[in-house]
């Protein structure tokens, strides 16, 4: 059985989701995956870091609170990067490989620290599985090279449609498949406040709604401005066609100011207005633009009930390929991790066939 150390990087809703989440699948792990998991260390701001030198079953650490006053045996650390060093070192002399699970609050910024945890995480050996758009959206090509270069695994399902495969998709199961563009509607909060504003309600209402249901960031300004839509697309066209963009290459238009009046307008026209995300490239260069379009009726994205989304990926061996994530949420997103972190398993389990292959 194959041993992998946690090392959690935040641990707030979807941190929590994911450990409760091992915890209930852990026969799926064993059995099918031959995957075991220990919790070795878990970081947060403001309620405590800690080495867990016995390493603690999921169940066990989803139930913690205040991490350096969970009453099992621990080593209290000064920050995330200091749990990550010293989990590193303490690995060099284990047979489990180390796994960061970074799931820190996004910065719109830089990207920061979360992109310093994976590189630190990359560079002192760990495989990296994270929620957080920021390493894909600002830094996606250095951290993809270093895992290259490291033999090591960075995945990020999550980070854009929650755990509805994306990245993965293309990345595992479209060999050869060249996508050239994108279109889509991939932030939850404006697409539900847009489809009730259609039905008459007012803008602050339906943004309540969002914000009592944990699902608009904890700034809405993000949402409603569009940062979070171009941040994921900054992260879609880095991945999907090596863009070398940010956010702030994104042009962006959010939905503030649009009220009921101008959905009724575009109704009586027989359209829809939505926040798009669109991404295309010719010639090595590629255009990203995040703005509230005037959609037919019939278009696949304008049909898109309350908090879906979906993005319609251009490709030229299978036409226009539709993903759509009609539920979404914090279960989904820690399942995202979830994905990726059996895609690890799988990547060091075949390593080691291999290398049991080749041994005489
Ligand atoms: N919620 C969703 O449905 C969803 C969906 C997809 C992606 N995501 C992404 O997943 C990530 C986590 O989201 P969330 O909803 O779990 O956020 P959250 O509840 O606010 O949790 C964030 C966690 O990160 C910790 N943290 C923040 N800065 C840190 C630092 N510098 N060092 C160590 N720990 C730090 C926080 O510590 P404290 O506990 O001390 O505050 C907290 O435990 C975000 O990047 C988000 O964009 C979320």
């Amino acid at each position: 059985v194959l041993t992998l150390d946690l090392v959690l990087i935040g641990f707030g809703h979807v941190g929590r989701r994911f450990v409760q989440l091992l915890a209930e699948r852990e026969r799926v792990l064993a059995e099918e995956h031959g995957t075991a998991c220990r919790v070795a260390g878990i970081a947060t701001l403001r309620h405590g870091t800690a080495l867990f030198p016995e390493g603690l079953n999921a169940a066990r650490a989803a139930s913690l609170v205040d991490i350096a006053a969970a009453g099992v045996p621990l080593l209290a650390l000064r920050d995330a990067p200091a749990l990550i060093e010293t989990a590193a070192d303490r690995g060099a002399t284990d047979d489990a490989a180390l796994v960061v699970v970074e799931t820190t609050t996004l910065d719109i910024r830089r990207g920061q620290p979360a992109i310093d945890h994976v590189r630190t995480s990359l560079e002192r050996g760990a495989h990296v599985i994270t929620a957080n758009k920021g390493p894909a959206a600002f830094a996606f090509r250095e951290l993809r090279d270093l895992a290259e270069r490291k033999g090591l695994e960075f995945r990020f399902e999550s980070a854009v449609m929650d755990g509805v495969p994306v990245f993965n998709l293309v990345n595992d199961t479209l060999p050869g498949v060249q996508v050239d563009g994108f279109r889509g509607v991939i932030n939850s909060t404006t697409n539900y406040m847009l489809c009730e504003m259609e039905k008459g309600r007012e803008w602050s209402d339906t943004l309540s709604d969002m914000q009592s249901q944990g699902i608009a960031e904890a700034d809405p300004s993000l949402d409603v401005e569009g940062w979070d839509a171009a941040t994921k697309t900054a992260a879609l066209a880095n991945v999907l066609f090596d863009a070398k963009i940010t956010p702030h290459e994104v042009r962006r238009r959010g939905i503030t100011g649009i009220g009921p009046g101008e959905l009724a307008h575009a109704r009586r026209q027989g359209r829809r207005l939505r926040l798009v995300a669109r991404a295309t490239r010719s010639e090595g260069r590629s255009d990203c633009v995040v703005a509230p379009v005037e959609l037919p009726e019939d278009d696949p994205l304008a049909l898109l009930p309350g908090m879906a989304n979906a993005l319609i990926l251009e490709t030229e061996l299978l036409g226009p390929v539709a993903i759509t994530e009609l539920g979404g949420g914090l279960t989904p997103t820690a399942y995202g991790l979830f994905s990726d972190l059996v895609a690890v398993s799988r990547r060091i389990r075949g390593r080691s066939a291999i290398a049991a292959r080749r041994s005489p």
